[in-house]
């Protein structure tokens, strides 16, 4: 797979989420689901988005003992989805686990990507509340280079890093990066954003891209203007 735009479907039922999708009638876009909606509607959401044709990135953050994920991930990758994540902060033998468990037995599986630290945790909360002392810059390197020896496939990080996790884990590594905006758009919650096109030059292989098409008068004009600015 290469460089591509992931709409986040942030929607909290299969209605929402379909008349959304039924606006796609051309190109099919890559979605990501997320907890609510999986939590919300089950397994049969994914089933049902596949049948639709769509790429498919599962975003539950999976974190638990390696047993537990290892089989977890056996029931995701049942489901033929094309990528989902989980938190580095398992550790390298949760990751390893994960990945035995999304292979399946003809040796396919989907991508596997780390969270690293969430960007809601900033220096002083991973201070008091973690107790890592070291700068949290380094500490996402550090589990950057653990989902690597892992053997992930890449991780989900700020536009801004994906260069330094290129140069850290190697140019195949992949960078998956939230935080995207138009240049003439509303930034909203998001602190550090960058434009689709910036985060193609800045070398993000995935952009994932909420509000910016989801809240927009035409979502598919929206979409499509990703695409232009960030693939082709
Ligand atoms: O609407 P917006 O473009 O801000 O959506 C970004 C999506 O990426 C949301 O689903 C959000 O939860 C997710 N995300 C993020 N920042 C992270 C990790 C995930 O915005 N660090």
């Amino acid at each position: 797979m290469g460089r591509d735009v992931i709409i986040a479907c942030d929607f909290s039922s299969a209605e929402q989420t379909f008349a959304f999708l039924d606006k796609f009638t051309g190109r099919k876009p890559f979605v990501k689901i997320g907890m609510e909606l999986f939590y919300a509607e089950g397994p049969q959401i994914v089933r049902e988005i596949k049948k639709r044709g769509h790429k498919i990135f599962l975003d539950l953050k999976l974190h638990d003992i390696p047993n537990t994920v290892k089989k977890s991930m056996a029931v995701l990758s049942g489901l033929d989805v094309d990528m989902t994540n989980l938190h580095a902060a398992g550790t390298k033998r949760m990751m390893e686990g994960a990945l035995e468990g999304l292979t399946r037995p003809d040796g396919t599986r989907p991508l596997l990507i780390a969270v690293t630290q969430l960007t809601s945790t900033d220096q002083e909360t991973m201070e008091a509340d973690l107790l890592i002392k070291e700068p949290i810059d380094k500490v996402v390197m550090h589990y950057a280079k653990n989902a690597k020896d892992a053997g992930l496939d890449g991780v989900v990080c700020s536009p801004l890093e994906a260069g330094k996790v290129h140069d850290t884990c190697g140019r195949g590594f992949l960078t998956v990066t939230p935080g995207v905006r138009f240049a003439d758009g509303d930034i909203g919650d998001q602190k550090r954003v960058m434009t689709p096109a910036e985060a193609k030059k800045i070398g993000s292989d995935y952009i994932v891209v909420g509000r910016p098409i989801t809240a927009a008068e035409d979502p598919v004009a929206a979409y499509e203007r990703c695409v232009a600015e960030f693939v082709d």
